[in-house]
């Protein structure tokens, strides 16, 4: 059913080795021309730019380092070669948002060395996408850079134009570190932002800033200068302990810098511009990495009814999970995850990193009978490693634990990481960066798939590691259980969709049918209390929306016993063939469409923000001649986040690709479809 080696059709590839004083500018373009790349040399230094259309979107910027100990490499540079390569091919997603995956890409590689005595070497390699350009540093192997500590990658981002940014700062000291709302402004103003950074140009072309493959390497933030006059973006490495960003020997690559641009937002998805950069998958056969969807024993911790610890409310009980594995089973839900198993948890958890254990389970938990219980259900169980950030008594553990869970038939670990820092690294550093492939290469031997919270940003590690499936990295649902004014807006989901998104999946963890939260202690809230600023519909459509292939029915399962509206998650899929996006406008609204894979069903997903909106939408992306029952998930007429969430229409229509949806929704409302060929 899931093909999982990458077809091939075509690959084409020449090299062109250019006379050593190359004309300048360097250029490499798109296939289609549009998208232009241009390497300058002036004064001994190394500038680059881009062009789309003709028109400037990155003036010229600075490449090069600094490091501790040894001069910069910097100036003094000079260009001693230029080689050409093109490729086109085609590959398949074991699992995904789409299923084939087209790279199609001019490459230039620009040779650099150093004038003085010391001659220092590396390597410029940009890639001209069609969505965009991708460059990193290649360093090859020499005695001047044996060993080396980077202060500070130099890399720049001059935008030609003050664009809108919508960001999330990267300088704030929190537990939680991507967690945060998102703002937008001029990005002139801004100061230190994380990637991927989403920005629209004055022309309305949107930029995205991030990074692909970062491997053995500190994660890139950006820092702006907070003036009008000066529009640069500069690479600011997650530092270790000592300040270091980055202890290496050559050779080296750094991680792709990538600069993804689009017309409009809706072109913005998919986004396979890093994936296009990251190796291709080295697992081989991974029909072991399923999708799914599951449950939990987990937003009972977030409202309060349960606790993690010990006490009378601790719910990773082996009652409850049989109790979670009965409702998945009969519910065709394919996974249970169970928080709160392990020990560890009792006193302040957050600062007792040492003290988790993660294969001694909770004496109210009888592991080995729930993981015999999920199996002969037919339920998958997922194991959950919070680490608080303590990575060398996780690591210490890794081996001991994986291989504990793959002998009770487990293939799924949701791990944590509520922490800032550990032992003085960055949360985002070197250090944890090592630790992230560490934990995926772990799991990949003993073939377990991974959902990680308080992640290090997704930079398309899914492409060569497949079981790195899903992770957080972003302000989730849990928001809406915690505090008042802490809860999410109803405009977030339709900024995620085009900043934390379009690094890789999410485990937003949708489904939250108790939207006043009245199963919380203290009964149901008001708006200005903490809940879900959503209608019932919403959350449905996020299923569709918010792209993730571990998907969350967040919700305590008693708050789905007698919900019709339940249907449509049983119903609704998490691996796609296509993707795409029918209408979209950044933090106002989107509607997309995905085609199941394996499957003959789409599934179209409507989101708004606290205006009410109707949408007409054509479904002409539907075959020819061929008739679908489409089961509608509605807002209903008075239906209203904050005075009436709850009530949804539920009703069927035959349509076609001729048909034109008016897909009504309330204010911070929503649409959910499910579109199923007519018998
Ligand atoms: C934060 C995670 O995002 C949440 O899902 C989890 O329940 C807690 N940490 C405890 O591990
Ligand atoms: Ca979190």
């Amino acid at each position: 059913m899931r093909p999982h080696r990458s077809v091939l059709t075509l690959v084409v590839a020449t090299l062109i080795t250019a006379p050593a004083a190359a004309q300048e500018p360097i250029r490499v373009a798109s296939p289609d021309g549009r998208n232009e790349a241009r390497i300058h040399s002036r004064d001994g230094r190394i500038h680059y730019s881009v062009e789309r259309d003709g028109n400037p979107v990155i003036a010229p910027s600075l490449l090069g380092f600094e490091f501790r100990g040894a001069p910069p490499l910097r100036d003094s540079l000079r260009i001693t070669g230029v080689t050409q390569a093109s490729r086109d091919e085609t590959w398949t997603q074991p699992w995904g948002e789409v299923r084939q995956v087209r790279d199609h890409h001019n490459e230039i590689r620009v040779g650099v060395a150093e004038t003085t005595a010391a001659g220092r070497r590396f390597d410029i390699v940009f890639r001209a996408f069609d969505d965009g350009i991708g460059f990193r540093y290649e360093v090859p192997e020499q005695p001047a850079l044996h060993f080396f500590e980077i202060q500070n990658e130099l890399t720049e981002f001059a935008l030609a134009d003050d664009a809108r940014a919508w960001w999330i700062p990267s300088n704030r000291p929190r537990l939680d570190r991507s967690e945060m709302l998102y703002s937008a402004s001029p990005m002139s103003l801004l100061d230190s932002v994380q990637t991927p950074l989403t920005m629209r140009t004055a022309r309305g072309t949107f930029v995205v800033l991030h990074e692909a493959h970062l491997v053995d390497y500190a994660r890139m933030n950006l820092a702006g200068q907070r003036h009008m006059e000066d529009r640069t973006l500069r690479a600011a490495l997650a530092p270790l302990a000592d300040g270091v960003k980055v202890r290496g020997k050559a050779p080296f690559n750094t991680p792709w810098r990538t600069i993804q641009l689009a017309d409009r937002e809706a072109d913005l998805v998919p986004s396979v511009l890093g994936l296009n950069l990251n190796p291709p998958n080295v697992l081989g056969d991974v029909s072991w990495v399923k999708p799914m969807k599951y449950v939990g024993i987990w937003w009972g911790m977030h409202i309060g009814t349960m606790s993690w610890g010990s006490g009378p409310r601790h719910g990773a009980t082996t009652a409850n999970a049989r109790r979670y594995i009965d409702f998945a089973a009969d519910n065709g839900i394919d996974g249970v995850l169970v928080e709160g198993w392990n020990t560890g948890w009792d006193g302040d958890w957050i600062a007792n990193s040492h003290l988790f254990s993660f294969t001694q389970s909770h004496p109210n938990y009888d592991l080995n009978e729930v993981a015999a219980y999920a199996r002969q259900r037919g339920v998958r169980l997922i194991m959950h490693n919070e680490t608080s950030g303590g990575i060398t008594n996780y690591e210490d553990q890794m081996e001991d634990a994986y291989r504990l869970y793959q002998s009770l038939g487990i293939d799924a670990i949701k791990s944590g990481y509520v922490a800032d820092g550990y032992q003085g690294h960055s949360h985002w550093s070197q250090f944890r960066v090592r630790h992230n492939l560490k934990a995926i290469q772990t799991a990949a031997r003993y073939r377990i798939a991974l959902n990680v919270h308080e992640p290090v940003h997704d930079t398309g590690e899914r492409r060569t590691y497949p079981n790195m499936m899903t992770r957080e990295g972003a302000r989730g649902q849990e928001y809406n259980a915690w505090g008042g004014e802490g809860g999410n807006p109803p405009e977030h989901e339709s900024i995620l969709f085009f900043t934390r998104l379009l690094a890789g999946p999410m485990d937003f963890t949708p489904g939250i049918f108790d939207i006043t939260l009245a199963s919380a202690d203290g009964g149901p809230r008001s708006p200005q209390e903490s809940r879900v600023r959503t209608t019932l519909a919403k959350q449905l459509a996020l299923y569709v929306v918010l792209y993730s292939p571990m998907q969350m029915a967040a919700d305590l399962i008693e708050n789905y016993v007698n919900q019709p509206a339940f249907q449509f998650i049983r119903d609704v899929a998490v691996d796609w063939e296509q993707t795409r996006v029918l209408d979209a406008r950044m933090g106002d609204h989107v509607v997309v469409a995905r085609q199941e894979r394996g499957g003959e069903d789409w599934f179209i997903g409507a989101i708004t923000d606290e205006e009410g909106r109707t949408i007409d939408v054509p479904l002409s992306f539907l075959p020819a001649g061929r008739s679908y029952v489409a089961e509608i998930y509605a807002d209903e007429a008075d239906s209203h986040w904050m005075t009436n969430p709850l009530p949804i229409s539920i009703s069927r229509r035959t349509v076609n690709a001729d048909t034109r949806l008016t897909i009504r929704m309330a204010p911070g409302g929503g649409q959910a479809i499910r579109l199923t060929p007519a018998r």
